[in-house]
């Protein structure tokens, strides 16, 4: 039998379910017996027998010796590397556990601003220093673009301490960096390569879509399986492909961040995914491709919206997972949340994200044609009967502080902070994390000087009475800064 035709998670968990095993274990509900009765009127009562907790039967997540260390086996053969950590906080304690494997404290890491939160909160907790990237902003497109590999080169050489390269590809707009030119800078520069590849699991899965992270020579990468694939929520994989990483230093830290008590279930709906992808990801995700192709000509063809195609992005020298739509509203003179709002309250369609100029409309194996039928054909009607005057905004960021005077963790733990009113905050340390959006990235970190073009843009921000991601109080007037 073909070993990749096995789900050992599920079949253990399957087998015992069939068995129906008196419960004298946690959780409390009892194969589902105790749970809300209107919940499971609603979603059936057989998923609850696979809410189980550790034991021998079904295996631990922490120091796996029968089906999960069989499933994350295969799921390692699956994507071709040396060892793939099964995840239950999905990519977000991933990032956390890629920082706390590669680097002590004290060290420094090159990472693009363009950073999800779980970086941030990696750095703070590994008590590294950053040397941040300033993404590159298209103006054309109104999106924000990772670091070229020269960037990374350059920074590489001005900062040779550096013990590792940390990048996001694909972006949430699906776009991927040249990351088999950025592994072969970072590896020659005797670094690692560490990837929040979140958005794409199933990259290896179809030639039509970019080359994985893995594939290019990356040490280290999360990804979401949920957020493709079809794992549920929080199920995510940690790949190791390391030539030059401890891997039992890893092995550790996935396990101190992860709960001892893990959702079999989720642990269950990552070995099916895999399953799946292998067995029949490629002819699925023809189909997503397909459609996505579908729903760019069509999207194309209104007036006043689009979508970005590959060989627009493979222009630019990136490339592109097209399954990702990101629809560019800004002729319609009505803001990318705006529509989404509309969307969601009078025609019962959810995108994944909205900011000023764009929704991104992320499709997965479920999604069918008649979804972007529905979806082209309401914008069309939101564009007729909400149409706003074009907006002349454009997307840019200041030019974005690079002197970082304390390490973010410093900052955490440190109890000497004060407010300033904007107008004074500059030359003063950062206490917060500020993130205005667009551009959806942090204008201020923790730890750095604050300087006098980020207060004016910050200024700018709130006299527009436009929030920003972490200001603490209602409007931002003041900033938390360290007091040394
Ligand atoms: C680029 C990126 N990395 C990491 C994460 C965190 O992933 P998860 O939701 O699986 O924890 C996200 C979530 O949206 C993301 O967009």
């Amino acid at each position: 039998m073909n070993k990749q035709a096995q789900a050992p998670i599920f079949e253990t968990l399957l087998a015992r379910a069939k068995r129906k095993v008196t419960s004298f274990h946690t959780p409390g509900h009892k194969n589902g017996k105790g749970l809300d009765k209107k919940l499971k009127e609603f979603t059936g009562k057989s998923a609850y027998y696979f809410d189980v907790t550790v034991f021998p039967e079904v295996d631990s997540l922490h120091d796996p010796v029968s089906s999960i260390k069989k499933a994350q086996s295969l799921m390692a053969d699956a994507y071709g590397v040396k060892n793939s950590f099964f995840l239950v906080n999905g990519s977000t304690v991933g990032n956390q556990a890629m920082l706390l494997s590669a680097c002590n404290p004290g060290d420094s890491v090159i990472v693009s601003r363009n950073a999800h939160k779980s970086i941030l909160a990696g750095i703070i907790l590994s008590g590294v220093w950053p040397i941040w990237l300033q993404p590159k902003v298209d103006q054309n497109l109104d999106i924000l673009f990772e670091p070229q590999p020269e960037q990374i080169e350059a920074a590489l050489n001005q900062f040779p301490e550096a013990k590792a390269v940390f990048i996001t590809s694909p972006t949430y707009n699906g776009v991927t960096a040249d990351l088999v030119k950025i592994s072969e800078i970072v590896h020659r520069h005797g670094k690692f390569l560490l990837v929040d590849e979140a958005h794409g699991p199933h990259l290896k899965f179809h030639e039509d879509l970019p080359i994985s992270a893995v594939e290019a020579g990356a040490d280290l990468c999360v990804q979401s399986t949920h957020k493709v694939l079809s794992a549920l929520s929080q199920g995510s994989v940690l790949h190791f492909n390391s030539e030059i990483l401890d891997i039992n230093r890893v092995k550790k830290v996935i396990s101190m961040l992860q709960t001892t008590s893990p959702n079999y279930l989720i642990l269950a709906s990552i070995d099916l995914a895999r399953r799946q992808a292998i067995q029949n990801g490629e002819k699925i995700l023809e189909r997503v491709i397909r459609i996505a192709e579908y729903a760019r000509k069509k999207l194309n063809q209104t007036r006043h919206f689009f979508s970005f195609t590959r060989k627009e992005i493979q222009a630019r020298s990136y490339d592109l997972d097209v399954t990702k739509l990101t629809i560019n509203v800004t002729k319609s003179g009505l803001s990318g949340q705006e529509i989404d709002a509309i969307l969601s309250k009078e025609y019962n369609i959810q995108v994944d994200a909205a900011d000023l100029f764009n929704l991104i409309a992320i499709l997965g194996t479920g999604t069918d044609k008649t979804d972007i039928d529905h979806l082209v054909k309401t914008l069309e009607e939101i564009d007729s009967k909400y149409r706003g005057t074009a907006k002349n905004w454009t997307l840019q960021i200041p030019s974005l502080s690079t002197e970082m005077v304390m390490m973010p963790r410093e900052v955490f733990l440190s109890k000497k902070t004060k407010r300033v009113p904007l107008s004074k905050a500059a030359g003063h340390i950062s206490a917060q994390t500020l993130t205005p959006y667009p551009p959806g990235i942090p204008v201020l970190i923790p730890g750095e000087r604050i300087t006098e073009e980020i207060c004016n843009y910050l200024t700018n921000l709130s006299e527009k009475e436009l929030r920003v991601s972490g200001q603490e109080t209602d409007t931002l007037r003041t900033i938390k800064v360290v007091t040394v």
